[in-house]
């Protein structure tokens, strides 16, 4: 059973447009995301995807318009407070990003200690093996990546994004290095991770899976929101719009 979805967006653009240079990368786009909700982020490579989760993560500002984060107005959020921000939004990418020389289960507790550092090593071993176990990879803890298939890598890097229980994940074209089964496996973590009362964020190009998942899809083309799918519709997908 899926929980209610709360009124209150937990994440929300306002007439957000962001240019680099004289190229205008989005364009007065409004969104807003809900705890316990899966959300699809499509569109044509260049579309925008990328900046609008890299403007709620906060790695990049708009150039006008604002974006509140659990709370917070990350518009206007000075350097010093960024942390308290990115505490509360896990991030995982198409390549993973682990850290080569570090364990799995290290690089899932390295995620919640450069987050917050009054967590002890010895929770943060704790609060990484259950983040793993949660992924299905309880027993590969000791694992380096390059001792894990790209699906395993996927997984300990979603552990890591959701270790310190962000109230909001982003995930940005996650299973783009993935065969279609081992997308399907990801893809159903993101839909656990929402049940739990994440307000989750994926963009992708993988057409099947978000056609057949029936969760809500936002389509950007040209950096303009044209399309706001809600949850539950069969609706014929903007095909072109995905490719
Ligand atoms: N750092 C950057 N500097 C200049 N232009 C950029 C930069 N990042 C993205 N763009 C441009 O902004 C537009 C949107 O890009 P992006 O957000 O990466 O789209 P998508 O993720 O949908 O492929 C594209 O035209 C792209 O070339
Ligand atoms: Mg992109």
């Amino acid at each position: 059973m899926r929980p209610a979805v709360e009124l209150r967006p937990i994440v929300e653009l306002t007439g957000v447009t962001r240019a680099y240079g004289s190229r205008l990368a989005l364009d007065r786009v409004d969104l807003a995301l809900h705890a316990g909700e899966l959300t699809f982020l499509v569109g044509p490579s260049g579309s925008g995807k990328t900046t609008l989760l890299r403007l709620i993560n906060r790695e990049i500002r708009p150039t006008s318009g604002q974006v509140s984060v659990a709370g917070i107005a990350a518009h206007e959020l000075k350097t010093s407070r960024i942390a308290e921000l990115r505490r509360r939004v896990g991030v995982v990418f198409q390549d993973y990003k682990l850290l080569p020389r570090l364990t799995a289960l290290e690089n899932v507790a390295f995620g919640l200690q450069v987050g917050d550092l009054r967590v002890s090593d010895e929770e943060a071993r704790d609060r990484a093996l259950d983040a793993l176990e949660a992924v299905g990879l309880g027993d590969r803890g000791r694992a380096f990546p390059h001792q894990l298939s790209g699906g395993q890598q996927q997984r300990v890097a979603i552990a890591r994004a959701v270790v310190a229980q962000p109230p909001v994940l982003i995930a940005d074209e996650p299973t783009g290095n993935l065969d279609q089964d081992t997308a399907w496996e990801i893809m159903d973590l993101f839909e656990d991770i929402a049940a739990w009362g994440t307000a989750v964020l994926v963009a992708t190009h993988n057409v099947e899976i978000v056609t057949r998942l029936k969760r809500r899809v936002v389509t950007l083309v040209c950096g303009r929101l044209v399309r706001d799918q809600p949850a539950g519709q069969t609706g014929r997908m903007a095909w072109l719009a995905l490719s």
